[in-house]
């Protein structure tokens, strides 16, 4: 199969595709408060997705039950919405992919319930800004290592453990499309970048160490060590200047 190349009208849907992604992540991060139940937060995901005129990418996928994958503190992704209730100063990852004409978006943020300790507002700001270092490394004639080296080299020199198992991925018609993309790894190795390439690009970084557990429903993936972790993911297409941020209002 091999990496796809999008053309000019089908990154156009998938514009279309990650703006919905990014209004209702914008509604669900407005709703995040202490007492309310993270199957709320999964109900309006599926209402906003609906009037949107979008179908989830998530539910259905691989069994998955949900729309929304809702991570609480040491969950680090693919947390499933319940009877769980949201507290003061807890972290939450929202992570939400929808399909629009055929193209999927696919985005995570991590927020703050109420007032958050000065260790979990670090955390944030630093797993935001490894993507960022991420994107600003996309562009036609980079190689794929070198987002992996520039999401590693900002985590771990501010003294975060990079999550290995798990990593960004192409995107298009399929959620999940090649290449896979390390959050690690040597930079000017890979596939060179070219124009057209759509990615969506996800670090996750714990406080402590970078290993894993998989819980007894299948799905939620927590740090082993029990440390807190936090996710943040954008859909992004390579262009001739840089690279383009799909998930976006
Ligand atoms: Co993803």
């Amino acid at each position: 199969m091999g990496i796809i190349i999008k053309s000019e009208r089908e990154i156009t849907a998938m514009r279309q595709a990650g703006r919905v992604v990014a209004e209702i992540l914008e509604v669900l991060k407005s709703q995040v408060k202490p007492g309310i139940k993270t199957r709320e937060l999964d109900i309006m995901a599926a209402s906003e997705l609906q009037r949107l005129g979008a179908k989830s990418s998530f539910k259905g996928y691989r069994g998955y039950p949900a729309n929304l994958c809702v991570s609480i503190n040491d969950e680090i992704v693919h947390g499933i919405p319940g009877e769980r209730v949201l507290a003061k100063g807890d972290i939450v990852s929202l992570d939400l992919g929808a399909i629009i004409g055929g193209f999927q978006g696919d985005a995570a943020t991590t927020v703050g319930v109420g007032e958050i300790g000065p260790e979990a507002k670090e955390l944030l700001a630093a797993t935001e800004g490894a993507l960022k270092a991420g994107i600003n490394a996309a562009n036609a004639k980079a190689r794929l290592g070198d987002i992996s080296a520039a999401i590693q080299q900002y985590a771990e020199s501010r003294g975060y453990a990079i999550v290995r198992e798990y990593t960004g991925h192409g995107i298009g018609r399929e959620m999940h499309e090649e290449p896979q993309i390390p959050n690690f790894g040597p930079a000017g190795t890979g596939p060179v970048l070219k124009k057209g390439m759509t990615m969506a690009l996800e670090p996750m970084l714990n406080i402590g160490d970078w290993r894993t557990r998989v819980g007894d429903d299948q799905w939620t993936v927590s740090t082993a060590d029990g440390s807190l972790s936090a996710h943040f993911e954008h859909t992004i297409a390579i262009t001739d200047g840089g690279a383009e941020v799909l998930t976006i209002t």
